[in-house]
């Protein structure tokens, strides 16, 4: 079924063919950056189903989106069944650091994305998985910066398992589009206030600013054809 291009990750194939539609896992979906993701997967014919991991049921009803309402987000074998026959994991589920202490931002940032991404890549070897980090995220888990720290731990311990192939999204500025926002106050603040210059920033600033939908359509490219490197910034995002 999938056409013979070898991912660089891998060696396996990175493209699906058009004939072959994708089936995709989403963590985040309530929070601003899923609900743009959400919305592009809703809206591409080459997605067949959505399974939605959320904290509480959001009453959103569409013929191709199933929730999987879950408590506990740090152990999934009870689900591990309903986990299987995947293609893509788009995973937005996160947090900002503001106001946090290191062990309860990496129990967010860290324990609860290699939970999740360690059971999926085991019961879906041909899954890729597209991880949400930021822009400065450190590589090296050794800089100043807590969160950087945390989210390099999380991008570099993601590229280790054994998934068809990952991706590390670093998006900088965000533009919220078609009524996404932020769980966040303090985010939802900022943009209220900045709201009527973001498409300004984004026209002058290609490089440090991208869209919901602009990482949403990405999203679903790099699941079907793959990137020519793991960690995608700003740029690498809108460029695809
Ligand atoms: N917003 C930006 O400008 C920006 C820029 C660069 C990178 N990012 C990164 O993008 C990711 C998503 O950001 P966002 O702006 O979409 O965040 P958001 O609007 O605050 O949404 C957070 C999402 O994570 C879920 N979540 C948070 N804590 C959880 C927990 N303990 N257990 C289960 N689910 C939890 C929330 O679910 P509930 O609905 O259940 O709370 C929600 O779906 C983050 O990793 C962030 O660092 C964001």
């Amino acid at each position: 079924m999938r056409e013979a291009v070898g991912c660089h990750q891998t060696g396996k194939s990175c493209r699906i063919s058009h004939d072959e539609r994708m089936n995709v896992i989403l963590f985040g979906a309530t929070g601003m950056v899923g609900q743009g993701v959400l919305r592009e997967c809703l809206l591409d014919p080459d997605v067949e189903r959505i399974l939605s991991i959320v904290r509480a049921p959001t009453g959103q009803s569409e013929p191709k989106l199933r929730e999987l309402v879950r408590k506990d987000f740090f152990d999934f074998a009870a689900v591990e069944s309903e986990l299987a026959g995947y293609d893509a994991c788009f995973f937005c589920l996160g947090v900002s650091s503001a106001g946090m202490k290191e062990a309860d931002y990496r129990r967010v940032t860290y324990d609860i994305t290699l939970a999740a991404a360690g059971t999926l890549a085991r019961l879906n070897p041909d899954m890729t998985f597209i991880y949400v980090s930021g822009t400065g995220t450190d590589s090296s888990e050794k800089g100043s910066s807590m969160w950087a720290r945390v989210k390099g731990k999380t991008e570099n311990d993601l590229l280790r398992l054994p998934f068809k192939a990952a991706y590390m999204f670093r998006p900088g500025v965000i533009v919220p589009l078609h009524g996404a926002k932020s769980k966040t106050t303090f985010v939802r603040i900022f943009y209220r206030v900045l709201g009527p210059l973001l498409p300004l920033f984004y026209t002058l600033f290609p490089k440090y600013v991208t869209t919901t939908e602009q990482i949403g359509l990405a999203m679903l490219k790099v699941a079907k054809q793959g990137a020519p490197k793991s960690v995608l910034e700003t740029s690498d995002i809108n460029e695809i």
